[in-house]
This record gives structure tokens, sequence and C-alpha cells, in this order.
């Protein structure tokens, strides 16, 4: 088990990898609330694989729990489940010290998140964390929120948790493309501050992780935490640096939109967009070596048909970002690898050029 701690204003809490670790982490998070009544949200999915382990993880601590299913997808992060999670936990008696546990993805995460801040206007919060996603990125920070008909994350607040607990046992069902969501978010922070995780990554190019490189996973997810760690550390409120967290994120959401969420997945739309970035980061300045990405292209197969992808909707629904701040577009880019910058681009082609390496990269992987 891997240790990392994370320092916000007015809080301090672990975040915990290892495997088989949830029973002891539960016990050890409880420990500081004086209660033994406990709320738990769980993603359908992993109540469907992982009831038995959670069952199991909490036998010895207490048998006064109350559980609420969420529906597994991106459509559970909405105000109408947002009000009926609301609506469990107030008919069911939650009072200010009863932690709420949350087993899931990032949505499930995120949703379970504005949940705890915002009941009797908040309540503990502990992650559980079960995708490979939300163990490096999403159940780190205190970004929590819905969505709303007009964009995604629009709705939220900035609540920490008291504890996360990372248990690489819960991968053991996750299915492959979620496998590839979460490996471009590590290849992110590979780019934007850690050379080594590329190196460490590479233990995916054998395919799933296999129990022989569960050690192995461990530590990488935990660079990839101490990555996150240290950025939100510095900067909670994402006034400044915390958007580096953002790399080649600008073109992915625009990618998302054209494909209609569906035809592309996130990690397939971040994987491309710090292709673009790159290319950017080139174009306005940067001095970038051999692009460390190219190693894992074989990983991305892109189902997204070249109809699809218009570049005139492609810049369109980039200029029409609703957190864009002035006229020009503003990106993370690279002066070097790990050497993040937040730059406003004011040419026009050079962003349209840009996008010439993802439509080379769909054609080159296309199923
Ligand atoms: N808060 C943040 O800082 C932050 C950062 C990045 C992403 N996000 C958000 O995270 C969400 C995406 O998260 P995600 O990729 O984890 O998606 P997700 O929560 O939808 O989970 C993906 C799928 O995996 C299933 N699943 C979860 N755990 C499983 C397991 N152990 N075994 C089998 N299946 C399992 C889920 O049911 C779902 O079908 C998006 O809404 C995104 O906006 C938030």
């Amino acid at each position: 088990m891997i240790s990392t701690s994370v320092k916000t204003t007015g809080n301090h809490y672990h975040i915990r990898t290892g495997k088989n670790i949830l029973e002891n982490e539960l016990r050890d998070a409880l420990s500081d609330h004086a209660t033994d009544q406990l709320f738990l949200l769980v993603d359908q999915n992993v109540a469907k694989y992982h009831q038995d382990y959670i069952n199991h993880s909490l036998r010895g601590i207490t048998s006064n729990i109350k559980q609420f299913i969420i529906p597994e997808g991106e459509s559970s992060k909405s105000i109408s489940q947002y009000s009926n999670t609301l609506d469990f936990l107030l008919t069911n008696g939650i009072r200010r010290n009863i932690p709420l546990i949350v087993f899931g993805g990032g949505v499930t995460g995120d949703l379970g998140g504005f949940v705890a801040a915002t009941a009797l206007r908040g309540i503990p919060l502990i992650h559980v964390p079960t995708t490979l996603l939300a163990m490096v990125d999403s159940a780190i920070g205190g970004k929590t929120g819905v969505n709303h008909a007009t964009g995604k994350n629009l709705i939220g607040s900035f609540y920490q948790p008291s504890a996360v607990i990372s248990d690489i046992h819960f991968l053991n069902t996750l299915p492959d493309n979620e496998w590839v969501n979460g490996l471009s978010e590590i290849l992110k922070y590979g780019a934007i501050h850690n050379d080594q995780i590329f190196e460490d990554s590479k233990i995916f190019l054998k395919g799933k992780p296999s129990d022989q490189d569960s050690d192995k996973l461990i530590s990488l997810i935990d660079k990839c935490v101490k990555v996150k760690a240290e950025i939100v550390g510095k900067d909670e409120l994402e006034s400044g640096i915390r958007a580096y967290l953002n790399f080649g994120h600008t073109f992915a959401h625009a990618l998302e939109k054209a494909a209609d969420f569906h035809q592309i997945s996130h990690g397939e739309a971040v994987f491309l967009g710090m292709l673009a970035a790159e290319k950017l980061s080139l174009s306005t300045g940067g001095t970038l070596k051999t692009n460390p990405l190219h190693a894992f292209r074989d990983l991305y197969k892109y189902r997204v048909p070249q109809e699809a992808l218009s570049l005139d909707d492609l810049m369109g629904s980039m200029y029409a970002d609703k957190k864009r701040t002035g006229a020009n577009l503003t990106f993370v880019l690279l002066n070097k690898w790990q050497e993040p910058i937040v730059k406003t681009v004011e040419e026009r082609e050079l962003i349209t050029s840009s996008w010439s390496v993802v439509f080379d990269e769909i054609e080159r992987n296309r199923i």
C-alpha cells in the first residue's frame, strides 16, 4: 500500500493505493468519525461485480448501513439523479457526522461528491474510486458536480473528501475501453510533469496489467496521484496551474462533441487532443523532441467515421466553449515535455492545422 497526502486550505487527507486494502483502509478512515452509521452510494456495475467484497470489507465495522445504487453512465450526472440521491439521504435520516462512502468511477464520484458537499451543507465524504480514471484523476482534487442540458460539469462545487481509497482489486472487472480512458490521463501526467510515467506506462503495451504487474500498476497510479495532489495543493480552486491538468482537453472536448459523445471515448479524444496540442506547441515556439505518446498509439482504435469530423464544426465548437473568456482560444501547451504553459493563440490557422494530426491518426488506426 502506498500513501500520498493532499493538503488544501483547511483540509489534509490521504490517498491510499494498493491491492485488497479496502477493509483496513475503511476501518482507518472511519476511525476519525464518531458514528457507527454509514451511507453508501454504489455504481450499478460495481454493485453487480463487487457487492460481496464491499459487504465483507464493512462486516467487522458496522451493520448500520444504508446503500443507494447509482445507474451506470454519464446520464447519472444529472440534476434529477442528484435530487433522487438527496431524497435517499434525507428520508433515511442522514446527519452531519455520518460519512457518505462513494464507490464508483468519475460519474458516481462527481455526483456523490456534489451530494456530500450540499447535503446539510456538507457531510464527510470518502471516495472509493473503482475505475482507473477515477483512481488517477477524478477522485483527487475535490471537483464535484453534475451536467446541465447546455454542457458538461456546469453545476458543481469544490469539496474535498476526508479519504480516498484506491483498491486495484476493483479493476479486475474493468472493461477494456475503460483501461484506455484511464491510460490517457496517465500519459497526460507524463506529458506535463513526470517523464518516468511514460516509461512505467509501458506495462500497458502488453495488454491489461496482469496480476504480476500489480505492484507496478500501484506504483504508477500513485505517481499520477502525486502529480495531481501537488498541483491541487498549489492551486485548489483552479486559478492558475491546475489548468495544466487540461493538457489536450480543449481539442478533446471538441472531438467528443463532434462525435456526439458516442463514436469516440473520452480517453481516445484526450489521446488525440494531446497529439494536436503537441503540434500546436511546436508551431507556437515549443521545442519538443521525439513524442513519447507515439509509443502508445497502437493501443487506440478509432470507430469515428470521417464524416463526423468536419473541421468547421470542430473549430466552431472550440470557439463556442462556455468556459472561454476572451475572443481568442487559450490552450495548455508545452515549452518542452514536462514544461506546460497556458497560452492564448491568436492565429486561427495554427489551430486549424493542428487538427491535421488528429485526422491522420484516426486514419492510421481506424477499425
Ligand atoms: N472531478 C474531476 O476532477 C474529474 C476528472 C476527470 C473526469 N471526471 C469525470 O469523470 C467521469 C468519467 O469517469 P469514468 O471514466 O470513471 O466513468 P464512469 O464512472 O462512467 O465509469 C465507467 C464505466 O465503468 C463502470 N465501472 C466502474 N467501476 C467498475 C469496475 N470496477 N468494474 C466494472 N465496471 C466498472 C461504470 O459502471 C461505467 O459503466 C466524467 O463524468 C468526467 O467528467 C471528473
